[in-house]
């Protein structure tokens, strides 16, 4: 485990009724899920289109969970701003698709929100070693991004052993989160290996007995308990 010892679990909108976010947001939020994850995609860094501010700031006022934006988007310091404004509790930018990183990390922590990089699965993690005092999340992906429901990467488990050994190396605490084809299966994987984030849409918003089920089934199998 990282130094931040807590699990989150983070459900992903994506894989919710998007006619029905806000209903979405409180049944995660009930269902004991301190966290909300935004995937924001612009078709360009990803080939997906998915959502914008206007949904976090439409959901900001019905939930008091951290909101917790993922930018699978280019240029992502042009609208860092803008999504704080919204209510981004975090914001993760995407090291690919940042040419001065450290820039925008500053930029999101002065905004007074905590900063993330995350890692595509064939990055390695040495691209944010360099910046760690200036990052408060790094989230490594266990799909390719782009879309929910695709099958979980086992090559990222040392990935994230590689990310846990090196934020034990610096003074304050550093989340790291894992994001895709997590599930009951995953989660207990993921946790050993130093994931205390667990991002999850499919496993959450599409789990058969409702999403209360699917968030205690992720915290089971992340405590060891099945
Ligand atoms: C993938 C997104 C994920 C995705 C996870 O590009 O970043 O957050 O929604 O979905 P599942 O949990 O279904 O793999
Ligand atoms: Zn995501």
């Amino acid at each position: 485990m990282s130094r931040v010892e807590r699990l989150h679990i983070a459900p992903s909108l994506l894989s919710a009724d998007f006619g029905h976010l806000t209903q979405a947001a409180q049944e995660a939020a009930e269902g004991g899920a301190d966290w909300l994850h935004f995937d924001v995609m612009d078709g360009r860094f990803v080939p997906n289109i998915t959502m914008g501010p206007a949904a976090v700031r439409a959901l900001r006022p019905a939930s008091q969970a951290f909101f917790d934006v993922h930018l699978m988007i280019v240029e992502p310091e042009r609208y860092v701003e803008t999504f704080v404004q919204a209510g981004a509790d975090g914001v993760t930018v995407q090291v690919e698709a940042c040419l001065h990183l450290q820039r925008t990390l500053t930029q999101i922590r002065r905004l007074g929100a905590k900063a993330g990089v995350a890692l595509n699965p064939a990055t390695p993690p040495e691209m944010v070693e360099y910046v760690l005092d200036d990052l408060d999340l790094i989230l490594v992906m266990t799909v390719n991004p782009g879309f929910g429901g695709q099958e979980f990467l086992p090559g990222m488990l040392a990935k994230i052993a590689k990310v846990r050994d090196m934020v034990a190396r610096v003074a304050h605490p550093i989340h790291i989160e894992v994001d895709g084809g997590i599930a009951a299966e995953t989660a207990g994987a993921v946790t050993r290996a130093g994931a205390n984030v667990l991002v999850a849409g499919t496993a959450v918003f599409q789990h058969p007995q409702g999403v209360a089920a699917g968030i205690r089934a992720l915290q089971r199998a992340a405590h060891g308990e099945e």
